[in-house]
């Protein structure tokens, strides 16, 4: 791997699927809680090295809401990984001018975590060098279906007509509302779908899927998603130029 990435086009916004912590612990004949502790190192090389590259938005999938399903062990490894994260890493980011905010239906996590995500939000909000924005509780059905009471509730209130809906009314329910459409989603792991991450936003997206388990991703990792990102032609329906 080079250094510089002279060609092609750089991706702005990268959602990241990050995937494999537990089949990376079980290789290693480590409880899959191991997993999530290096992924959770990962996260903050991922962060720095994507803000090298000059790519302006991560947003990461921490947790989905189909994530509640785990054994409670395994969930409140990651609740705690989570809120050192918010007490240790996310101060660093602030730090470095860095803004950090959260989709996903917060109120379902303990009290302590829900003040510090919204302190980190108001904190952070003027920060413009670099945007991490952390997928907790985060699934795509849920947020359209938020996304379709708060339209519905519009209407009634006679705020607009039915017949104004268009994709800016539906992005602006959504708790994607500002921020552009991801160019690139990176799922490590080997498995090749989405699951319910960011799938209105991700209509256009390019998709890069690495058998590498997120413990193991690296810079160069990025380095080859971005690359592969500049050689892809995106054409957005339309015929290449
Ligand atoms: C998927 O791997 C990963 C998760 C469900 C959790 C993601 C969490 C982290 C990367 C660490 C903490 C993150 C932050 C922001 C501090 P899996 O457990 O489904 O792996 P498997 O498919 O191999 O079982």
């Amino acid at each position: 791997m080079t250094d510089t990435i002279d060609q092609g086009a750089l991706p702005v916004h990268i959602g990241f699927i990050m995937d494999g912590n537990g089949r990376w612990a079980k290789e290693q004949g480590l409880p899959r809680t191991a997993g999530h502790k290096k992924g959770a190192e990962v996260v903050r090389l991922v962060i720095e090295h994507a803000k090298k590259r000059g790519i302006q938005i991560v947003t990461l999938y921490a947790f989905s809401t189909e994530n509640w399903k785990r054994p409670k062990a395994e969930v409140k490894t990651l609740l705690d990984l989570f809120r050192k994260y918010m007490n240790e890493d996310i101060r660093e980011l602030q730090k470095q001018g860095i803004r950090v905010s959260f989709i996903g239906e917060r109120e379902k996590f303990p009290a302590d975590m829900v003040a510090r995500m919204n302190e980190i939000e108001r904190e952070t909000m003027g920060n413009k060098d670099f945007r991490v924005i952390l997928a907790l509780n985060y699934g795509f059905r849920d947020d359209m279906i938020y996304a379709i009471k708060k339209i519905a509730s519009d209407i009634l209130d006679r705020k607009y007509l039915i017949s104004s809906i268009d994709e800016a009314k539906v992005n602006a329910a959504l708790s994607t509302h500002d921020t552009p459409y991801p160019d690139l989603i990176i799922r490590t792991s080997g498995d090749q779908r989405l699951s319910n991450f960011l799938m209105w936003e991700s209509a256009y997206a390019e998709l890069y899927f690495t058998p590498i388990y997120w413990p193991d991703f690296n810079e160069h990792d990025l380095d080859d998603a971005i690359e592969a990102y500049g050689r892809r032609s995106r054409r957005f329906g339309n015929i290449a130029s």
